[in-house]
């Protein structure tokens, strides 16, 4: 089948990629001009995992394209997939703008049915917004071209998306004609996985839904990791003990500083918006956000509890980027916790393999250190903020000799705190034994 996908962020690039893997004709479409370049020479704008090599064998065998010409992709394809950016206004809920724009666009140069598929995560309600712009924009026309609109929801993790994008868990299409699902389907021929057909409203709910439930299980368990601490309790051994019940399952269940990303915290303020707009209050999920938006706040009290004052200390960042695998760092607690560092007097040195550039830019005054020993070097305090595997390999009878003071804070309960105290560190993690 013949396929476009607008827009080319991390969900649009997995995508492309993703879908020319599995055998049909790919444009991507972009209006960034020099992305487009960039992308057309296989080179990605940011990082994911494998995704670079198997763009630039899709691009070599023909399978799959970048333009900016957005009409011309139109006209060639079967399916438009739509995975422009909805980021977050002040209110929470989802800005609208450059969906609309593109959505218009399409509309402007339909010439045959289509099927406009929605992969953004997009409020409930979204698709009949989207089928009306599209009728507003072929009426203007004077024409009557049938079209429909699907809404399939991506579920793709940062770092692990060319993964989930190639043996997705489950693919969700939210359609209202027989037409439409009998193309979905034969679009996503020879993957094996649960296909889940619902309305439109219904898998945009879906979406929101599982963003949220799976930002409860984290707030859930940070919440009890206070208590943990309060009571002589560890939480990573209830999790473990918690998570062998099927019912709860295993994942999601890591106390740290708190969820980050694009995704978490932007559902959870878009879903709690839409649930104020129905006059239905999530009592629920509105302590989930508060207890997110706390956590690194928790966490550094530890810190300046043990340090007596910020004022004047050296603290080692150990990780920025919200989780390993990944460049971004939108939303990461090392973001809420550097202004908070720097106000109380403390010096920052950080580092992470890569996002060091990112925040460089948006924190100058943080001291960026070529690796992590020389991040600890004459250290007060390490923070670890990220668990990128190489942190867990560090020497650290190296690492506590280069230290000012052996201070040891473990924001994601990624190392063996036996093991760290067996050094000399005055180790502590989340909700563990102290
Ligand atoms: C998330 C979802 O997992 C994807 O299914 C979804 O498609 C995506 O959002 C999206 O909406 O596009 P992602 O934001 O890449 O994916 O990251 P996750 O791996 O889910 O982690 C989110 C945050 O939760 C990270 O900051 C991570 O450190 C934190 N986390 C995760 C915990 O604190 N504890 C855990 O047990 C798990």
């Amino acid at each position: 089948m013949n396929v476009s996908v607008i827009g080319t962020g991390y969900v649009g690039a997995t995508t492309s990629a993703a879908l020319a893997e599995l055998g049909h004709q790919v444009i991507g479409v972009d209006v960034d001009q020099k992305k487009v370049g960039m992308l057309n020479a296989g080179r990605l704008p940011f990082y994911e995992e494998g995704l670079e090599t198997l763009m630039q064998a899709l691009l070599k065998k023909g399978a799959l394209a970048f333009t900016t010409d957005l009409a011309r992709a139109v006209t060639g394809s079967d399916i438009l997939f739509l995975t422009v950016g909805t980021p977050s206004q002040a209110d929470g809920s989802a800005n609208l703008r450059d969906l609309e724009q593109a959505v218009r666009q399409i509309g402007r140069a339909l010439n045959g049915h289509k099927i406009i598929v929605s992969k953004s995560t997009v409020p409930v309600g979204t698709g009949e917004r989207v089928k009306a712009w599209l009728q507003e924009e072929v009426t203007k026309r004077g024409l009557s071209i049938p079209f429909d609109v699907v809404s399939n929801p991506e579920f793709l993790r940062e770092g692990k998306a060319l993964h989930d994008a190639l043996h997705p868990e489950r693919i969700v299409i939210g359609c209202e004609s027989d037409k439409a699902r009998a193309m979905m389907t034969k679009l996503y021929q020879g993957m094996q996985t649960d296909f889940c057909y619902t309305t439109v409203r219904d898998a945009e709910m879906i979406k929101y839904a599982s963003n949220s439930f799976l930002a409860t299980k984290i707030s859930f368990m940070n919440e009890l990791a206070r208590l943990c601490e309060q009571t002589d309790t560890s939480i990573s051994k209830v999790a473990h003990g918690m998570g062998l019940d099927s019912r709860i399952g295993s994942q999601f269940l890591r106390a740290g500083i708190g969820y980050g990303g694009s995704c978490f915290p932007k559902d959870v303020e878009a879903l709690l918006h839409l649930a104020r707009e129905n006059g239905v209050p999530l009592r629920l999920l509105d302590a989930v956000a508060t207890v997110n938006r706390e956590q690194s706040g928790w966490f550094l009290q530890k810190v300046r509890t043990a340090l007596g004052t910020l004022s004047g200390k050296q603290i080692a960042l150990l990780g920025l980027t919200f989780k390993p695998g990944t460049d971004d760092i939108r939303e990461a607690p090392a973001l809420k916790l550097i202004p908070v560092l720097l106000a109380a007097g403390a010096q920052i040195t950080a580092y992470d393999p890569k996002g060091m550039e990112a925040v460089g830019r948006l924190h100058p005054k943080v001291r960026c250190a070529k690796d992590a020993y020389a991040a600890l070097d004459g250290a007060d305090a390490a923070l670890l903020l990220t668990e990128w595997p190489e942190f867990l390999k560090l020497d650290f009878a190296r690492v506590i000799g280069s230290m000012r003071k052996a201070l040891f804070f473990d924001g994601r309960n990624a190392l063996d705190g036996a093991k760290m105290r067996s050094y000399g560190f005055t180790y502590d993690g989340v909700g563990e034994r102290g």
